[in-house]
């Protein structure tokens, strides 16, 4: 395929100085002369400077997992964009399910938070998918296009152009129940074509990943799919072998 492959780690709330020092070193020694796969680690955000340091000069490259819709001022805890890229990151996390879940961030706070990260030069990697009520009552489809039209809506067409989406069906995160190839490559194909739909260029180049429950053993498998252009990873990248193993499935 004509596009780049991107697997990424979603470090999550885990981690401290001395486990990070192990895996950044790891992944920086082993990830090296990959062909079309790019790599992304995701720590919590007081780590990110140990992120710059351990990978600065390797080809892996880091992000946040949140962002400030706000570019400053009296906003208690946040974090803007333009702090982010202060200390090198390259994307942001947008939309992931536990931040729609458990911090009740909507369709609108998303679309806002995608603005902030575009404006100021990260990369959005918008998080969508369904809960399995949502796909058992037959709405996976229609929860998506909702969760992307948002962004559309506020951003344009065009802004996806600088952006990522990531497929994550909820039921499939930290489950260890991944989607069958077949599943998810339905619904990469079904967010390709209804971007397709309002510009053909853009959704040909879009990088789509899947995440939940990716691991060494499935990922070559679902990697391999026409419409999946790598992964978001969650427990699997704070190992890593693990991690190593995904992203050269992705070659
Ligand atoms: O952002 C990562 C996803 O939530 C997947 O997490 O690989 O632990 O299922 P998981």
């Amino acid at each position: 395929a004509m596009r780049q492959k991107l697997v990424a780690g979603n470090w999550k709330m885990h981690g401290n100085l001395v486990d990070n020092q192990a895996l950044l070193l790891s992944l920086r020694t082993q990830l090296v002369g990959l062909r079309n796969v790019s790599c992304a680690v995701f720590p919590p955000a007081p780590y990110i400077p140990q992120a710059q340091h351990e990978l600065t000069g390797s080809a892996i490259a880091w992000g946040a997992q949140n962002v400030s819709k706000h570019a400053k001022g009296a906003f208690t805890g946040e974090v803007a964009a333009s702090m982010l890229l202060d200390f090198g990151c390259k994307y942001v996390l947008l939309g992931h399910s536990e931040r729609r879940a458990i911090f009740g961030e909507t369709d609108e706070m998303a679309a806002a938070k995608f603005m902030a990260a575009l404006t100021s030069g990260l990369t959005p990697v918008l998080c969508v998918g369904e809960t399995l009520d949502e796909r058992e009552s037959g709405c996976a489809e229609s929860v998506i296009a909702r969760q992307i039209d948002a962004i559309i809506e506020v951003a344009g067409v065009s802004a996806l152009a600088k952006a990522v989406v990531a497929y994550e069906p909820v039921w499939a995160i930290g489950t260890g129940k991944t989607a069958s190839p077949e599943q998810a490559q339905a619904i990469h194909a079904f967010i390709r074509q209804k971007i397709a739909g309002l510009d053909a260029g853009i959704a040909q180049g879009l990088m789509i990943l899947y995440g939940g429950s990716v691991k060494a053993a499935n990922a070559a498998e679902l990697f391999s799919q026409p419409d999946i252009d790598g992964g978001l990873i969650g427990g699997a990248s704070l190992v890593a072998d693990e991690f190593i193993a995904i992203c050269k499935a992705a070659q």
